[in-house]
């Protein structure tokens, strides 16, 4: 592990580390629009990922090699002067979603997963897949070529209380999937229930899941904290205080099968603060400050590099980022919201002061 720990040593015995160098790390659930709200909000992403998995849940959703490979270098475009950072594609599973085109477009190098929305789960979902079992010809092809299928893992019946749409979803779907498709490699993206994180980890050897860095901070009491905060409100919604706890049990422990996907969702400040709130936190412009603080307060700062640079290459067969970045104990503020035209986005924890900063990132070793 490359895990450069610097000691304070005035401070005897408990010795505080300053700051630690890590392989620069890899975002695995990332939300990064497009236009205007895609050059506003990049450069965030970029500062603290050497790659992103790109979410495809664009208007209209990104469902053909020609689509992703036409976002993906408007992303590329979009980079800020210098960056290297990658952007590696997602594929929108529709109804209608041919096996021959998923391989076609993984055999090409232009995606590297499929994303599975329940239709009508979350944000631009509603394209999302129908019929999960009429989905297995592309599943099963997907099993053959070794492509990892990512799971917004939420059931869509109104009539499952929101906060067990989750454990439904696992029960339901999940499970006759997994059963379906004994050799497919799964991702439950933004997990947030302890149960779910058992689920991961009783298959570890073909599944795994990323934790965003706003589920380890915030609990659903937090969204109606003094008031209701619509810029915690996303989905999977927070659950009770003890799935936090797992949570951050989880990211911190080490195990192979969990590692970072931000699930930074930016939605102008007009969409959140309206009569409907669109879900979805934009975290990415203070994730990994988060992240690192969390390790932290867990005592855990030797399990982060794996965490944060190994587990989630390792999963999707890719070796891990060159060059370092390193995190400092030292307090930052990072600004409360990114203007965009008339608009603005707001910072999941902008302009309040962190614990942790970002220091020194090195693109080659
Ligand atoms: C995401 C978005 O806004 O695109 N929203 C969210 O609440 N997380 C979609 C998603 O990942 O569910
Ligand atoms: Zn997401």
């Amino acid at each position: 592990m490359n895990l450069d720990a610097m000691f304070d040593h005035a401070a005897a015995g408990t010795a505080p580390i300053a700051s630690i160098s890590i392989r620069r790390p890899d975002d695995w659930h990332v939300h990064l629009r497009d236009g205007a709200l895609l050059r506003a909000i990049l450069p965030f992403t970029a500062a603290q990922f050497a790659r992103g998995n790109i979410m495809p849940n664009l208007t209209p959703p990104v469902t053909t090699p020609a689509a992703a490979k036409a976002y993906r270098e408007r992303i590329l475009a979009a980079r800020p002067a210098g960056s290297d950072f990658q952007p590696l594609m997602t594929c929108y599973l529709t109804d209608a979603t041919m096996h021959d085109e998923i391989e076609r477009g993984y055999a090409e190098g232009i995606w590297i997963a499929a994303k599975l929305y329940p239709a009508g789960a979350t944000t631009n979902a509603h394209h999302g897949v129908t019929d999960i079992p009429a989905l297995s010809p592309v599943l099963e092809r997907m099993e053959k070529i070794g492509m990892p299928v990512l799971i917004h893992g939420e059931s869509t019946d109104p009539e499952i209380d929101i906060f067990d749409r989750e454990a439904v979803f696992m029960e339901q779907s999940l499970f006759p999937l997994l059963k379906r498709h004994p050799g497919l490699k799964v991702v439950i993206e933004h997990a947030t229930m302890a149960e779910t994180l058992d689920i991961v980890r009783a298959h570890s050897l073909r599944m795994a899941a990323t934790i965003t860095p706003h589920h380890l901070v915030i609990n659903r009491t937090s969204i109606f904290q003094g008031g209701l905060q619509p810029h915690l409100y996303c989905l999977p919604v927070a659950k009770r205080e003890r799935h936090r706890v797992a949570l951050r049990k989880a990211a911190t422990s080490g195990e192979s099968c969990f590692f970072i996907g931000t699930d930074t969702a930016p939605h102008l400040r007009s969409r959140k603060e309206a009569e409907c709130c669109a879900a979805g936190v934009f975290g990415g412009a203070t994730a990994l400050q988060t992240y690192v603080h969390v390790f932290d307060e867990e005592g855990a700062l030797d399990h982060f590099e794996a965490f944060a640079s190994l587990n989630g290459a390792r999963f999707y067969g890719l070796a891990p980022n060159a060059g370092t970045l390193v995190l400092e104990r030292r307090e930052c503020r990072v600004m409360p919201t990114v203007p965009i035209d008339n608009d603005e986005v707001v910072v999941f924890r902008g302009g309040v002061t962190l614990p942790w900063s970002i220091g020194l990132v090195t693109v080659a070793d």
